[in-house]
C-alpha cells in the first residue's frame, strides 16, 4: 500500500527531549484549535510512553499556554478493565496528566462497566456521533490524535492481520488482541485517517526494526501503523533516538 504524503519525521535525542517536544506539540495544536473552533479535540494514546508525555505537559508553564477548559479528550483505545485498574488508559492518564491541571478538560471516559466489549465500544461509538454531531458513515474529526506503536506495528489496539483493519464504517470495535488484557475497544482506521493530525510517539530500541519497515520510502509496510494515512490531514512521527536508529542515514 503506497502512501500518498510523505510522513515528518522528527528524531529527539533523549527521552527528556522526547517528552518535551511532544508536550509542545500538544499544546500547540491546542492554541490553533481553540483560536480557530473554540474546542481542541484530542485522543489520547495507550500504553507507556505517554506518561513521560503527560509529566511534561504539566512542566514549564505549558498548560498556562492554552484554555484546557476547551479541550475535549477522547482515548484512541482501552482496555476493558476497571476505569482505576493499572491496566486501564484512563486509569494511566487521570493519574499522570488530569490530576495534575488546574482545570479539568472534559473527558471521555470509555465506560468499561457497561457491558461486554461489544456494548463498550458501542457506546463509545453513539457518543462520538452525539458530541461530534456525525451524520451516518461520516468519521469524527479529531484536531490532534497521539498514537503509540508497538514493535510488531500494531497501534491503538489495532494489531496485525486483525480483520478490524478492513472496518470502513465502524468508528469504534471490540477486539480480542494477543496482548494482555485481550479485550479491548478501539478507534478504527476511518477514525484515525479523518484527523487533522495524527502524531506517533515512538520511543525504544525494540522499536526500531519495526520503525523502519513502517516507514520505508514507498510505504510498501501493511503493519497497522503503516495504515495510518490521514486523508487531510497530517502525520508526524516523534521518534526517540534509540527508536530512530536503523533509519536510513542514522547507521
Ligand atoms: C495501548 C496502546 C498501544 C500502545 C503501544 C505502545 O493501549 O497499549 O494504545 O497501541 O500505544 O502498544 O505501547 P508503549 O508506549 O507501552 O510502548
Amino acid at each position: 500500500m503506497s502512501r500518498p504524503n510523505a510522513p515528518r519525521i522528527e528524531i529527539a535525542v533523549g527521552l527528556d527531549v522526547f517528552a518535551d517536544v511532544a508536550a509542545d506539540h500538544v499544546f500547540a495544536a491546542a492554541v490553533e484549535a481553540v483560536r480557530a473552533r473554540g474546542t481542541f479535540r484530542l485522543a489520547l494514546a495507550g500504553g507507556s510512553t505517554p506518561r513521560r508525555v503527560h509529566a511534561a505537559m504539566l512542566t514549564d508553564g505549558r498548560s498556562r499556554s492554552s484554555d484546557i477548559g476547551a479541550w475535549d479528550v477522547w482515548f484512541g483505545d482501552e482496555r476493558c478493565v476497571a476505569h482505576d485498574d493499572d491496566e486501564s488508559n484512563f486509569g494511566m492518564a487521570e493519574d499522570s496528566l488530569f490530576t495534575g491541571l488546574d482545570t479539568r478538560p472534559r473527558v471521555h471516559r470509555v465506560l468499561t462497566e457497561i457491558g461486554p466489549p461489544s456494548v463498550i465500544a458501542a457506546a463509545y461509538e453513539a457518543e462520538l456521533v452525539r458530541e461530534f454531531g456525525l451524520r451516518a458513515g461520516a468519521p469524527p474529526v479529531f484536531d490532534l490524535v497521539l498514537l503509540g506503536m508497538g514493535a510488531d506495528g500494531h497501534t491503538a489496539s489495532l494489531f496485525p492481520d486483525d480483520p478490524a483493519l478492513e472496518e470502513t464504517q465502524r468508528l469504534v470495535l471490540a477486539v480480542k488482541v494477543p496482548r494482555s488484557p485481550p479485550d479491548r475497544v478501539t478507534f478504527t482506521l476511518p477514525v484515525l485517517c479523518a484527523a487533522r493530525r495524527v502524531l506517533f510517539l515512538v520511543a525504544g530500541a525494540d522499536k526500531a526494526a519495526t520503525l523502519r519497515d513502517v516507514l520505508a520510502p514507498g510505504g510498501a509496510s501493511s503493519l497497522p501503523a503503516a495504515r495510518v494515512c490521514p486523508t487531510s490531514g497530517d502525520v508526524v512521527w516523534l521518534v526517540d533516538d534509540s527508536a530512530a536508529r536503523l533509519l536510513p542515514g542514522r547507521g
